[in-house]
């Protein structure tokens, strides 16, 4: 029952994640190109401002940008902040739900290192409050003058980090608090910065004071680094699906291009929407990057592969089809059905897995595919390897597999 429960609340919790993340992300790419496309007007003081026209939704939109603030100030604002607020707080508890609290599966991996549940979440939790200190500090510091050396400084941080958790957690661990540390950083910047600052200058303008125009320039500064960070927070957290990328023992370097082509893609946008033309380059950028990221696991799944010997091996007597000898199914139903059964015995497993079952030849057969991607190209199951699969195991489904 209480698996079932945790199946259930971890379900609805993502739900509500995905759509404030969506509605977040919305928004800050609304805002980037809204920002691009205002055009000063006679109204409004050169520099100080301007307007854009916008047609949606049967509509015609006229919105003024006021830098700092306009002479008085409407009874009505319109904040955009609970997008963030509820997607780092669902995250957060996901997070909790799925790694902390199931961190046996999905956090610890004693051939990375032994941890205990305790232990690994104070480092989770710790971290993800270091990255933002650090990045305040820089963001706070001299370096934000020179808005280069800020994002090399930021980059070598973040994958620093990413380095970090790798020796630490299982990989999808190390990408889910890669992803989480941004996630942090980009939520602490509305939550710490941006929506205090504004709050200032509001406060300001109604006790008649001049506000200080810094306020709006670092907001502004904080939200571009949210924008260009928001493509490569959106890999991190799906990559965790994908065991080509997080069994790799390089998915540190991976992040790093991860970050460079997303924010491409953003450049690529913003750049367009403020009218300085396509600069087509940064979608090959992007292009190279992801194909060195798929390069990268290529390359570290054939030298698992040489580690396990699985090259000089030789193909055991298999019959021809989707047959499935005997080692086979003893090997998947001691390691693997435990878990992959119509009913679990392992506790907090109430339902298979992703739906998978391997608990007779039938559906072995039926998900060959699946188990060579999980259990012999990468060693994503079982997690953390809790069943205690050995390599001569996966050299006997590799083996067969060979042979289909
Ligand atoms: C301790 C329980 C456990 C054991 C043992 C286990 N698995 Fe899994 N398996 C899981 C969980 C949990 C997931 C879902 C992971 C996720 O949410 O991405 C999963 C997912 C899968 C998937 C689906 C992956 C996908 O994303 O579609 C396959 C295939 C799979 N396991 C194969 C295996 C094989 C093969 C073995 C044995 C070598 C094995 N599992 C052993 C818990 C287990």
């Amino acid at each position: 029952m209480d698996a079932i429960a945790a199946e259930w609340g971890g379900l609805l919790i993502r739900w509500l994640h995905v759509i404030a993340g969506i509605a977040w992300i919305g928004s800050s790419f609304y805002f980037m190109h809204l920002d691009a496309s205002i055009k000063p007007i006679p109204a409004i003081p050169a520099g100080k401002g301007g307007e854009a026209w916008e047609v949606h939704g049967g509509g015609f939109y006229q919105v003024r940008k006021y830098l700092i603030a306009p002479d008085s100030l409407p009874t009505e604002l319109m904040w955009h902040k609970w997008e963030a607020y509820t997607t780092w707080l669902s995250g957060f508890s996901l997070l909790v739900c799925v790694y902390y609290l199931g961190s046996d599966l999905y956090l610890i991996d004693p051939e990375v290192r032994e941890l205990s549940p305790l232990a690994a979440a104070a480092i989770g939790i710790g971290a993800l409050a270091l990255g933002w200190i650090v990045y305040n500090a820089l963001v706070s510091s001299r370096l934000a003058d020179n808005e280069v050396m800020l994002a090399a400084v930021g980059f070598v941080f973040v994958m620093a980090m990413a380095w970090f958790f790798q020796k630490m957690f299982t990989g999808r661990g190390a990408l889910i608090h890669t992803g989480a540390l941004m996630g942090t950083i980009m939520s602490g910047n509305v939550f710490m910065n941006i929506i205090p600052n504004q709050k200032k200058v509001i406060a300001d303008l109604i006790a008649g004071k001049d506000p200080n125009p810094d306020f709006g320039k670092q907001a502004k500064t904080r939200s571009r680094h949210n924008n260009y960070l928001t493509l490569p927070v959106v890999f991190l957290m799906i990559s965790g699906h994908y065991p080509l990328v997080f069994t790799s023992p390089y998915a540190w370097i991976m992040v790093g291009f991860v970050l460079v082509a997303g924010a491409s893609v953003r450049y690529f946008y913003n750049e367009r929407h403020t009218g300085r033309g396509d600069k087509w380059w940064a979608w090959a950028v992007a292009a190279l990057c992801m194909a060195a990221v798929a390069g990268i696991s290529l390359l570290s799944n054939a030298q698992g592969r040489e580690k396990l010997g699985l090259k000089e091996m030789q193909p055991i007597q298999v019959a021809t089809g989707r047959h499935v000898p005997e080692a086979v199914d003893d090997i998947l139903t001691s390691r693997c059905a435990m878990c992959h059964a119509a009913a679990p015995v392992w506790a907090g497993i109430a339902t298979p897995p992703k739906g998978v079952l391997l608990d007779s030849p039938l559906h072995i057969a039926r998900h060959a595919e699946a188990i060579r991607v999980q259990a012999v190209m990468t060693r994503a199951m079982p997690p953390s390897n809790v069943t205690g699969m050995t390599g001569d195991e996966r050299k006997v489904l590799a083996a067969w597999l060979a042979k289909l």
